[in-house]
């Protein structure tokens, strides 16, 4: 188990701007992707699933399938749902 936060999918919600920092869910996972997006080698389709789960999207996008995209994911971990 981990110590970090507790977050609602309220608090999530208001994190979907580069300016009020970009979070988004992954399995009760919170993450602070601010940092990543100019990273992102899928550009700014990333902020599409700012504020809320990234699910529906990796479910499109196949590529994110790959252990080593959840080892980036998992840098930017900030608490839990
Ligand atoms: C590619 C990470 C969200 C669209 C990638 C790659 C990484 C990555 C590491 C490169 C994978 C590889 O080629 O091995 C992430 C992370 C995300 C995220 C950490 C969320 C926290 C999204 C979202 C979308 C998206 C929400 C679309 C709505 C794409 C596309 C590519 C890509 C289209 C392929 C780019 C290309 O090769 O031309 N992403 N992604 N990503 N991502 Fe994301």
């Amino acid at each position: 188990s981990s110590s970090l936060p507790i977050f609602s999918q309220e608090e999530v919600s208001q994190h979907r701007s580069l300016e009020d920092g970009v979070w988004v869910t992954f399995k009760g996972g919170v993450y602070d992707i601010t940092q990543f997006v100019s990273m992102h080698p899928g550009g700014d389709k990333i902020l599409m699933a700012a504020g809320g789960a990234v699910e529906p999207f990796w479910a499109l996008y196949a590529v994110h399938n790959q252990e080593h995209v959840l080892d980036i994911l998992s840098t930017y971990k900030v608490g839990e749902l």
